[in-house]
């Protein structure tokens, strides 16, 4: 049994509030238990969106009753909100902006909009970027500018890793995550993953319409994938973007971008370990020790992962816990299951069953 300290995922997508037919703070969190996950950090472009104090603590009144593992919850930067996003920093996870096209509303296409957010927002709290390709370079010359971190999320494009790494290397204060859907998924055409014949059976078999295939950013080509997994010493860490919208409305005319992500990306890693792609220490960087320092988390005591690495199964969505019902990666076959998660002493998760109740889970932001 290989032991793993809690992880970390930065980027999940709660639904809640006004949402909850797809997700809520208990399903999310029970979800983020059963992947070995012990901590999220909830992104804002919920309904209403997350922007000011109301809608901070509408929230987290709801993650307080019902989440059942640790958590923080970002801010959305708005057109005007710069200085009450400021002033609200020490209670959430960090402040998102999204500069490119997204679910919701929260979108700034103006540059002058994103200004007083990199003048105001304090440096010790992170700013984080939906920023794909070209706005990602307006991104980091921002990052310079200002002088400030910024933390790029799910990049999925060659010219992406290879601007970051060349911003590194100048000492801009840049870092950035990967989605495990980037690192397995491709588009168009449709090919099989690199290294798993099984998987690649999976992909085929996922079915449905394009609608679910449809996430931001796109799924990339293989070049760009293959740029990724080069150039994983780059890359900070792995955030699932965990996104769920329900089948309807996934294969429905207009159907909304995004994938449920929380349960499926430790064994989705764990393969590419036990196919010696990866290694058990990138995972605990990349999903403990690099978010923990990036966000300034706190220790999670007494909290650890318990995985069976030689366990094979099949990811098959009727045996997840989100409420969205469905994966991008069903019929997979994959290497490694979390059989047991501890978390701050008590038993969490095992075997197929969240033994962690609504409320449990703490805001890692409250004194
Ligand atoms: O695919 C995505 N889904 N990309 C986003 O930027 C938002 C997310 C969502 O909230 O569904
Ligand atoms: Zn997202």
């Amino acid at each position: 049994m290989l032991k793993l300290p809690g992880l970390i995922d930065p980027h999940v997508h709660v639904r809640e509030p006004g949402q909850t037919h797809k997700e809520d703070w208990d399903s999310a969190t029970a979800a983020a238990l059963a992947g070995g996950i012990t901590m999220i950090l909830a992104m804002p472009n919920t309904r209403p969106p997350i922007f000011d104090a109301s809608t901070l603590d509408l929230a987290l009144a709801a993650a307080k009753l019902k989440a059942r593992c640790d958590y923080a919850q970002f801010l959305g930067a708005g057109p005007d909100n710069a200085e009450a996003v400021a002033k609200l920093a020490s209670r959430a996870a960090g402040l998102k902006m999204y500069l490119d096209s997204t679910f919701g509303e929260l979108r700034l296409d103006d540059m002058t909009l994103w200004m007083p957010h990199f003048e105001q927002y304090p440096k010790d709290f992170p700013i984080v970027l939906h920023s794909e390709a070209r706005s990602m370079a307006a991104g980091l010359l921002f990052a310079a500018i200002y002088d400030r971190p910024v933390h790029i999320a799910h990049i999925s494009l060659k010219e992406e890793v290879l601007l970051i790494k060349a911003a590194k290397e100048r000492g801009i204060k840049v870092t950035c995550e990967v989605c495990p859907h980037h690192l397995f998924l491709t588009m168009p055409p449709p090919s099989p993953p690199p290294f798993s014949p099984k998987m690649g059976e999976g992909v085929r078999r996922t079915g449905g319409g394009w609608g679910r295939k449809e996430v931001r950013p796109r799924l990339a080509a293989q070049e760009d994938v293959d740029t990724l997994w080069a150039n994983l010493d780059v890359i900070d860490c792995f955030a699932t973007d965990h996104a769920p919208h329900t089948l309807p409305e996934k294969d429905s005319e207009n159907p909304p971008p995004g994938f449920p992500g929380l349960e499926t990306i430790l064994p989705l890693l764990l393969t590419a370990v036990s196919e010696s792609r990866l290694t058990i220490p990138t995972i605990i960087e990349k999903m403990h020790i690099n978010p923990k320092h990036i966000f300034h988390l706190p220790d999670q005591p007494e909290t650890w992962v318990e995985v069976d690495e030689n366990a094979s199964y099949e990811i098959r969505a009727a045996d997840l816990h989100s409420r969205c019902g469905w994966t991008p990666f069903e019929g997979w076959q994959v290497k490694g299951r979390v059989r047991r998660v501890v978390l701050r002493g008590k038993e969490a998760y095992k075997d197929g069953e969240v033994l962690a109740k609504p409320g449990f889970g703490k805001n890692v932001r409250d004194d």
